[in-house]
Order: structure tokens, then sequence, then C-alpha cells
């Protein structure tokens, strides 16, 4: 969580920073705050509230520093106020640092601190982190002179520091040059012309440059307008690899669109094309994946998956059990990372990991997967940053190539991983008992998906008119069945986290179990009823909440035979493949919260208490 940005070059640090800020306001909007180099002072502005509040405040100043840092907050220690906003300076002035992440063992050194006569501003941790620098700092001038005492008091800090972070550090005895560092949150290094841009992701320095370095846990990054080096905490050499990001400014701008949450829901098509594009054989009957790095024969020797994720991606992973069960007839077994990496679990030893991250910087996912790694599984991930932890440090994996998703709510995101769930379906499908005509078949419903999506889309005018009717209700429930079950929980989820209303998502048939508790005509139920052999079974369900003067809106395929009058509202979706059913279904859902949540005069984007990518535990 939280956009951490870091300028050290020729130009006006304060625009770039602020530039930064904003394009990672995304990442945590609790607060925000810059500080800049005046002379031999460090000058720090910092507010609560949005980055747009800062901006103001900037706008009043003149500001000629070339070097600087900045960050925008999710509060994890200390209440969301101006006094814990970052940068924190040490209480000797000599450091002002920002940090994402948690530092655990932050109590026990800031009592130390306090024996020393350091005191402190604010309630964060990350107040005594920077401390911390200042003590060690100060502790031992004559044996590191120079520049290495920054970087040396720096190093003997975070040798005791227990937690996770990515951080940039100024220091007045160093005039343009910032340290950063990582342990479990991301940093990445822009590299241009007489310039670096440190940031915590591509966004905040894809407008000035396309070259980058991602930095490793345990690595340190020293930045002059010069020059850059990377060690490590025990001072050994790191050779740097320069990447080139695959995507440009444009790609995380919103365009025409009012929210990047409706820019994302609208370029779904694209997106799934994106995500499909080069990855189907050339008889068309099965997927291809590149990056695997896996040959066929080890993968089908694997009897179970495993798939481990959080929230949205956690749903999909739900859908691709479904699927993977369905065609390919291998069990599959799915937990959210948070719980499997305390969970301790029995494992096949003939089982193939999977985590799934939109961000790939996950903590929880990330987690995960080395724990998984650690009991010597293979892990393949799938994801959409290129060079993300979870990326880097999976033995192989998927991109999901759908461009930078900036909506704290995931959509876009979602679906590609929806439709690559269905393509390992098919794949591991092939290679047992799925025949080359059913494999055709189902290739040629997934190049289909995108067309259905666009149809789907056009659906919004009148599901912006029911969102209307339905915005005022305080609970909600969604069911569905079998591979819409999850889309059922993704709904619930969407429409809780951008407009704030209680939505509980069920199977269909469990609501009887409890939920039905909650009907009235206070509660309004969404039913997802496509045409299949249990379609009657849900018409049975919404007849029960109909009996108990639960409003009804039905999202039925175009087939599905629906009685006259059981719903009150009905979006229809185009009829399609089992495995392209979740994707298209995910769209009405998508829109209805969107608009409800337009209704409601929620902050689409920025939703309360929420962040886009959660790095901490
Ligand atoms: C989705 O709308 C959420 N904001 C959230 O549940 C998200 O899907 C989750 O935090 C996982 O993120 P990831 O895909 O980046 O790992
Ligand atoms: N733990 C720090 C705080 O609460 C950093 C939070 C963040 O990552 O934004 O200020």
């Amino acid at each position: 969580m939280c956009g951490i940005v870091g300028y050290v070059g020729r130009q006006n640090a304060v625009s770039i920073i602020l530039e930064g800020l904003k394009r990672l306001e995304y990442r945590g909007y609790d607060s925000a705050g810059v500080c800049l180099e005046k002379g031999r002072r460090l000058e720090v502005v910092k507010k609560a509230g949005r980055v747009d509040n800062l901006a103001k405040e900037l706008g009043r100043r003149r500001f000629t520093a070339t070097t600087g840092i900045g960050h925008t907050r999710w509060a994890t220690h200390g209440a969301v106020t101006d006094a814990n906003a970052h940068p924190h300076v040490s209480s000797d002035g000599k450091f002002a640092l920002i940090h994402n992440g948690v530092i655990e063992n932050y109590a026990q050194m800031k009592a130390f601190l306090t024996g020393k006569g350091y005191t402190f501003k604010s309630e964060t941790d990350t107040e005594v982190l920077c401390n911390l620098i200042a003590y060690h700092y100060a502790k031992e001038p004559a044996r590191a002179k120079g520049r290495n005492r920054f970087m040396e008091s720096i190093r003997k800090t975070l040798h005791h520091v227990e937690g996770t972070y990515g951080i940039a550090v100024l220091c007045v005895d160093h005039p343009g040059e910032i340290v950063g560092a990582r342990k479990a949150s991301p940093l990445i290094l822009g590299v241009g012309t007489d310039e670096y841009i440190l940031a915590s992701d591509a966004s905040a320095l894809v407008s000035r440059t396309q070259n980058v370095v991602y930095l490793k846990d345990g690595e340190i990054v020293h930045l002059t307008p010069k020059r850059f080096s990377i060690t490590t905490l025990d001072q050994a050499d790191v050779s740097p690899v320069v990447n080139q990001l695959t995507w440009s400014v444009a790609d995380s701008d919103k365009g025409r669109h009012a929210h990047f949450m409706e820019k994302e829901i609208f370029e779904q098509p694209a997106a799934l094309e994106n995500a499909m594009r080069g990855r189907f054989s050339a008889d068309g009957s099965t997927a291809l994946f590149g990056g695997l790095n896996i040959s066929p024969g080890e993968f089908r020797e694997m009897e179970r998956f495993m798939f481990c994720a959080c929230g949205t991606a956690w749903h999909a992973c739900l859908v691709t059990e479904h699927l993977i069960e369905r065609f390919a007839r291998v069990p599959v077994e799915v937990d959210y990372a948070s719980e499997f990496r305390y969970r301790n679990s029995p494992l096949d030893p003939r089982t193939l990991f999977f985590v799934m991250s939109q961000s790939g910087e996950t903590i929880d996912t990330l987690a995960a997967l080395r724990e998984a790694k650690r009991k010597g599984f293979r892990v393949m991930a799938v994801n959409n940053v290129v060079g993300s932890s979870i990326a880097r440090e999976a033995d192989g994996g998927i991109y999901q190539h759908v461009g930078p998703e900036v909506g704290v709510a995931s959509t876009k995101a979602f679906t590609s991983q929806l439709l690559i769930g269905a393509m390992i379906a098919l794949y591991v499908a092939r290679m047992r008992d799925m025949s080359y005509s059913d494999g055709v078949e189902y290739v040629n419903a997934l190049k289909g998906a995108p067309e259905l999506v666009r149809q789907a889309l056009k659906q919004a005018p009148k599901i912006k008119a029911i969102a209307k009717r339905y915005a005022q209700y305080h609970d909600m429930l969604f069911l569905g069945r079998l591979s819409l079950f999850p889309l059922a929980l993704e709904g619930a989820l969407k429409l809780k986290e951008i407009s704030y209303v209680h939505a509980e998502g069920y199977p269909a048939a469990e609501m009887k179990h409890g939920p039905i508790a909650l009907v009235s005509e206070k509660c309004p139920s969404v039913f997802f009823a496509p045409k299949s052999e249990i379609f009657n079974k849900i018409v049975s369900s919404m007849q029960e909440i109909k009996a108990r003067k639960g409003p009804i809106i039905a999202i039925a395929t175009a087939d599905a035979p629906l009685p006259d009058d059981l719903a009150d509202e009905v979006i229809r979706i185009p009829e399609c493949h089992e495995a392209v059913l979740p994707i298209v279904a995910a769209i009405p859902v998508q829109l209805l919260s969107y608009y409800i949540a337009l209704e409601r005069g929620c902050d689409v984007d920025k939703p309360r208490n929420l962040a886009k990518s959660v790095t901490v535990e």
C-alpha cells in the first residue's frame, strides 16, 4: 500500500513528485506529503486527505529543489492526521523518510530511542525507523565517513528491523542524494537522462522513462543525478538489470471516462483480446503458455492443483476450480492466501501451485507463494504486472497482459483472470480426456468472449436505470450456482467496496439455510439465472424470495425461460459456452455496483479505507 516517489536530477523536483503522487494515489489516500531539499535544510509539506489538498498547499509556495521525496499514505499505525503523514523527519532534523510497510518491532525500538533522548511527533512506526537511522548515523561518525556514512547508517538500521518496508531517505549532509531499500514492499528505479526516479510502482515514472530496474528484497540503492549503485544489506555489489516497461503513460490515464473503473469496465473486450493473443495452439484445440517453465509431461503428472489468492482474484480461482474439475476432472483446492500461509495444511506431493494476483505485490499472496516454495512445490503465477514480486519469485507463470488497472475495484483484471483460468482448464483437459473437437469448440468459444462481453456492455443504460431504483437499499443478496456462485461473491464484494451497501454472496440454494431471514421488501436479491440443467432449481429459489416479498434482479442468459412477473428486473446477457459464462456474467454486476456507487455519491476509484494493492498483512 502507499505510494512512494523520489526524484534526483536537474529538473524542479516538486512538480515531478506531485505528478507521481497523483498517479500513485490509488495505492493509498489517507494523507500525502513531500520533503524537498532547501539549502542545508529539509523542507516538509504534508497534509491529511487527498493529494489535491497537498497540491493546493504546495501551490502557495515556490520550490526550486532538484531532489525530493513524496508519499501517499494508507495508515497502519496511527490515525489519519497531518502529524502522521509522511515524510517523517528525525528528531535531530537530519533525515527525512517515506515508508511503505509495517515495522513490527517499532515499540521496542521506540522505547530504546526514547531512552537515548530521541523525541517523536507522530504515532507511526515509520518515525521510529527514521530516528533509528539518525541514531546509527550519530553513533559512528568517525568509522564511516562521507557519503558511505549515509548508506552505512541505513544498512545498520535495517539489520535491526523486523517487518516490511519500501523506503526512500534524504539526509541534510548529503544533498542531491537519495537512498532507497526494500523488503517485501515494491520499489522500482526509473533510469532517465541525468535523473532517477524511485517509486513504488511504474505508473509514477512512466511519463519520464521506460527504463526501469526492479529492486529485490534486501537491496539498497544509492542515487545521485549522475549515477546509481545497488548493493545488498551485506554490502555485496549488485549488477543491475535494466528492463523496458511495456506500457505507456496513456495506459494509466482515464481518457474520456469519468472514472478509471468505468474505463476499465468498458475496455474489457480489448483486454480479453490481449490476454488470449498468441495463446492458442496452431490446430486451434488447446491453450499455449510460453512462461510456465514446466514441460507438458511434468504438467500431466500433477494429480491436483492448489490455487491461492485474495479478494477478487480468489473469486477467479474459485471459477477456475470449477472449470478444471468440470473439464479436466483433476481435483483442485482453493485457499485464501492469508489462511494458507499459516494453516500448514497437508499437501499431496504431486500438487502444482498457482497464485493469482493482479498487482503481484499482495503480501499474503506473496507469502503463500514463498510458503509453497519453501515446502518444495513448484509455483505458477497468474499476474498482471510484469516485474512484480510475485512474477519474479514464481517458478513460471502467465501474464494477464491487460495493462495497468488503476481503479481500486478490480474489473478487467478479474475477467482476464477468469479467461486465463478457463485456458488452464482447457490445457489440462486436452492433456487428458478432452477430444480434439471439444477442444476446438472450447477455443472458438473463448475467442468469441470479447464480442459477447461487448454485447453485455450494451446493457449499461438499462443497468444504470435499475441502479437508480435500487441505490437506496441498505442490504442486498447475490445468489448464483456452480460456476456463477463465485460471481455472486464477486458481485457482493464489488457492491460493498465501492457503494458501502451491505451485500452477501451465496450459492442460491444455500440461501434457505440462513440468509433468507434477511429477505423482505427492503432486501433485494440479484440472481444469476443462466439456462442450464438446474435452471428450474434457480427459479424455485427465486419463487422462495418472491413469496417473502424480496425484490429480484435477474441476470439471465438470452435463452433462459424466466417465468413472467417473477423477477422485478431482468438483465439479459448472451447465451454462451460454460467456460465463457462467468466472464460475461461479470459485466452486469460490475456495472450495477458502479452505477449504484455513483447514485450514492461515492468516490468510485478511491473507496474509503481501501487501497489498490495490499502490501501489508
Ligand atoms: C478487488 O476489487 C479488490 N479491491 C481486492 O479484493 C483485490 O482483488 C485483492 O486485494 C487482491 O489483489 P491482487 O489481485 O492485486 O493480489
Ligand atoms: N506503517 C506506516 C504508517 O502507518 C506506512 C503505511 C503505508 O504503507 O502507507 O504510516
